[in-house]
């Protein structure tokens, strides 16, 4: 007769809990509207009934999420506010066990939508890390992140790195459950959910980089991914952009480097006052112009005549077989260089006011020289262009906003490890090739740093692993210089 199997020990299911993440708290002013301050403005987060205020206040230390899941007037009115306060990036989540202080695991969304939500697990299923997650120091803490996951962890127990540790390898989850005391479903359905870590069915064979994901992820570095949306906006909740972090802790370098103490060979003396070619002085006139005549704006011919000059197709040609030691490929010829002739930037142009041409976004189809109409929404494009107005400290929208955006998989098809530094280095290229061409037209324009990852793949229903933008230019024509008077 067979030994009886052993009864696994009941636990007490943790509890997920929200809370404000540190930095606000709610007030309910006298009208009855609740508001939170966020720096030295106000957020208005609308009326809210007394109880309801009362209840609120528990997300100062975290409120059970099931305390708010019921169907009565008090829960919806709590669960509204509390998603309209996740959808601010404003809450954390906590997984612990009843009656224990600890923070075992805080979870930080990375995105807007992110909310909890536990993947469905049985003991026969079996589940991995995927290779995109990792776990690192940050201050005093530990964190798991993934950039494929809508939020870290920060992991305050560990055992549970352990476990995660022993998850490099794919387990059965009752073979887990089993040898680790310290596994609950709870965390190990949320990190599913998050893609932190992946089932794999019985199918799966050995190769678990085709296992996770679609195609277009297989051909994706660890790294590559990891700098794509730690270094845009949209799926990382860190401070970005000119925050002068160290200004307090170093002095900035200098402006210009200083000379090497070797011998000095003086070019001056081969200077000449006056640039001795168009495309000299071209170069010298090149400025950064942010601010735009709105009331003649750039014409569609303009724009035609502009993207002729830099981005159209000039020709199609294929490799021949042993061309750079791979397969044959069909290639294009363009007016500017592109490493490994792989072609791989794609222009969006959000349009707010160009003459013969609607506001709208648009794909350029640089094969056909033709713009084709994105139907995004108008308050999708009004966020892009604000966002573009505020990275330039503009005193407007720009009348173009071209976004330069990449297909991953046509370069990292070709190249591993480099792949996501050739597409920055092309972007660069072709960010000088708009601002001569823009120059030389008449008109102005400004590169950007920031682009939002998530906001283009929610206005193009791409995914960010498959195109995605990796720079922006705004165009238009800009305002004169005023006369002297
Ligand atoms: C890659 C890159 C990113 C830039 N990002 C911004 C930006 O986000 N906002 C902005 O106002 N200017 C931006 N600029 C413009 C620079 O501030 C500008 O080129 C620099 O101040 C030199 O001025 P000039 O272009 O007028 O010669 C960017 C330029 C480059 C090349």
């Amino acid at each position: 007769m067979p030994a009886p199997r052993k009864k696994p020990t009941s636990k007490i299911a943790p509890v997920i809990t929200a809370r404000l993440n540190g930095r606000f708290s709610l007030q309910m002013q006298a009208d009855g509207n609740v508001v939170i301050s966020l720096g030295d403005h106000l957020v208005s987060l609308g009326p809210l009934s007394a109880a309801a205020m009362d209840r609120a206040g528990h997300l100062t230390t975290g409120l059970p999420l099931a305390s708010f899941a019921g169907k009565s007037a008090l829960a919806r009115e709590v669960d509204v506010l509390v998603h309209r306060l996740a959808r601010h990036g404003l809450l954390e989540y906590r997984l612990s066990s009843p009656g224990d202080e600890r923070d075992v695991v805080v979870i930080e969304p990375q995105v807007p939508e992110y909310w909890p939500q536990r993947a469905k697990l049985g003991d026969g299923d079996t589940v991995v890390l995927s290779r995109f997650a990792y776990l690192r120091r940050r201050g005093n803490e530990m964190v798991l992140e993934s950039p494929r996951a809508g939020a870290l962890f920060r992991i305050g127990d560990p055992a549970i790195a352990a476990t995660l540790a022993a998850l490099s390898r794919p387990q059965k989850i009752g073979k887990l459950r089993r040898q680790a005391a310290s596994v609950n479903l709870d965390l190990v359905g949320l990190l599913l959910d998050s893609q932190i870590l992946l089932k794999l069915d019985a199918k799966s064979g050995e190769g678990l980089r085709l296992n996770e994901g679609d195609g277009n992820l297989v051909l994706w570095d660890f790294h590559d991914l990891v700098f794509h949306t730690r270094s845009t906006e949209g799926r990382q909740a860190n401070l970005l952009g000119g925050t002068f972090a160290y200004a307090g802790a170093v002095p900035p370098l200098p402006a210009v480097r200083a000379p090497w103490p070797g011998k000095t060979i003086d070019l001056r003396k081969f200077s000449i006052s006056e640039p001795i070619s168009s495309f000299a002085k071209l170069l010298r006139e090149r400025r950064s112009i942010r601010d735009f005549d709105d009331e003649h704006p750039v014409t569609l011919a303009e724009l035609a005549q502009f993207l002729d000059t830099t981005a159209r197709v000039l020709s199609e040609w294929k490799s021949g077989a042993s061309f750079d030691g791979g397969p044959e490929v069909t290639y294009s010829t363009r007016p500017y260089p592109s490493a490994g002739s792989a072609y791989e930037l794609e222009l969006y142009l959000a349009v707010s006011n160009c003459e013969g041409l609607a506001r709208g976004l648009y794909h350029y189809d640089a094969g056909g020289h033709a713009l084709v109409a994105i139907g995004a929404s108008a308050q999708q494009l009004h966020s892009l262009s604000t966002a573009a107005e505020f990275a330039m400290d503009a005193p407007g929208p720009p009348q173009v906003l071209i976004m330069i955006a990449a297909r991953f998989g046509r370069i990292s098809w070709k190249y591993s490890s480099i792949a996501y530094s050739l597409i920055l280095k092309d972007v660069g290229i072709m960010l000088q090739t708009f601002y001569l061409a823009a120059t030389d037209m008449g008109l102005g324009g400004c590169a950007i740093g920031i682009t939002n990852i998530d906001l283009f793949a929610k206005m193009t229903e791409l995914e960010f692993h498959v195109e995605s933008p990796v720079g922006q230019f705004a165009l238009g024509r800009g305002k004169k210089p005023l006369a002297a008077s």
